[in-house]
């Protein structure tokens, strides 16, 4: 076997994404996933569109035996780290497990990493970590802010734990890949975002109201200082996203702790993405204004300069682009993976 690309969380949404642009640039891809968030189906799925399968072993990254297994199986030259939990809500009620799985899991990733003699890494990060009162657009440079919840802290202690573990041995090249708002679906529409449960975020709440499976969208707070009262974020789309790890795995040529933003650099508002959604889709989408959301920020979005200049990428899909894809997936697929 060829050298291997080890990518965690592989069965998600993001993850799911980069492994079908990992398989066509002729990666061989592991995937190691304990499915707590995904559906098996997810890897017939990629087969169809790729024509290629990756190898998935099911298991947890906290289990430092299963990660030497698959070390010492597998040659494994980057790891693509996407496992994790992500329910802004849910980590605030849950601070343990998401501790535990975000910051222990990615150091017991790690400490395999070395056993093993693997030193180069990229990680999901987030926007999040920048803060409640960065100034916009986000840009590298800024310092890592005060985060609002155990999810978003998460982000940021393991951003600090990869760079202490870069100052202690300078052999490993390491890319934190802050990612603004991911939406949209591969193309075919064979794979998406399957949330479970009633969704958190924006898209997959439009997309489901506008298929029947939820009645109304609330729209949180019209009152912010933003162009029409309701917040502004910096939507990409996720084959974008895949792409820019695919990307950022020259940056790891170089030994260093290595940040890029991934964002389009245009904010857009929520009233617009409705009006956006309902004009694209011409399904029409029922909606009321609501009280703001604890926690929700009034606008940001990204700086992507640096991710053009020393990578060569950039967010090419539009938001029409990123809608009739979201609407495709969900049409072709109402109850996600359950079919
Ligand atoms: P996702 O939940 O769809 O994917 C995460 C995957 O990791 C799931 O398949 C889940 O089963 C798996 N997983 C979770 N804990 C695990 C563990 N302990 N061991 C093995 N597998 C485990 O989420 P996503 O949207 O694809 O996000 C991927 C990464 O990107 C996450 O780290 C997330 O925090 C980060 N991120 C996501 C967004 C976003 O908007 N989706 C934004 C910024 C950062
Ligand atoms: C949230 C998280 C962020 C995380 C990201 C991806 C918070 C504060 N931030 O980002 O840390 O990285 O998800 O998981 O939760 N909205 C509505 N109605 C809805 C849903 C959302 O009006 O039903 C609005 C929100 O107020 C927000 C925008 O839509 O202004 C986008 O929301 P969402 O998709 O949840 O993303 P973020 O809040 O930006």
């Amino acid at each position: 076997m060829n050298k291997a690309v080890l990518v965690t969380g592989g069965a998600g949404y993001i993850g799911s994404h980069t492994t079908v642009e990992l398989l066509e640039a002729g990666h061989q891809v592991v995937i190691l996933d304990n499915l707590c968030n995904a559906n098996r189906e997810v890897f017939n799925r990629i087969e169809q569109i790729t024509g290629n399968a990756p190898i998935f072993i099911q298991g947890d990254i906290r289990n430092s035996l299963t990660l030497d297994l698959v070390m010492q199986l597998y040659p494994i030259h980057t790891v693509i780290h996407f496992a994790g939990l992500k329910a802004v809500g849910e980590s605030g009620q849950q601070p343990l497990n998401y501790y535990e799985n975000n910051v222990h899991g990615t150091i017991v990733l790690c400490q395999a990493m070395q056993r093993a003699g693997i030193k180069r890494l990229i990680f999901s990060s987030s926007a999040t970590v920048y803060g409640e009162e960065a100034p916009v657009p986000y840009i590298e440079t800024l310092p890592r802010g005060k985060t609002s919840n155990p999810y978003g802290t998460s982000k940021s202690m393991v951003e600090q734990v990869l760079t202490d573990l870069y100052k202690a041995d300078p052999e490993w090249s390491i890319v934190l890949l802050r990612y603004f708002n991911p939406i949209g679906a591969h193309d075919s529409g064979l794979i998406g975002e399957d949330p479970r449960g009633i969704p958190n975020n924006l898209m997959p709440y439009i997309a489901q109201v506008a298929i029947g499976r939820l009645q109304q969208l609330s729209i949180f707070g019209s009152d912010y200082p933003t162009q029409d009262g309701t917040c502004e974020r910096d939507y990409l789309h996720v084959v974008d996203l895949a792409i820019g790890h695919l990307k950022s795995m020259q940056a790891l040529d170089s030994a260093g702790i290595h940040i890029y933003n991934l964002g389009t650099g245009q904010p857009v508002s929520v009233l617009s993405m409705v009006k956006t959604f309902e004009e694209v889709t011409q399904q029409p989408l029922p909606y009321r204004i609501t009280d703001r959301r604890a926690g929700d920020l009034a606008a940001f979005w990204a700086d992507a300069s640096k991710a053009e200049n020393e990578l060569g990428w950039k967010a090419e899909r539009t938001l029409k682009q990123m809608i009739e894809d979201t609407w495709r997936w969900q049409s072709n697929n109402p109850n996600g993976y359950e079919r």
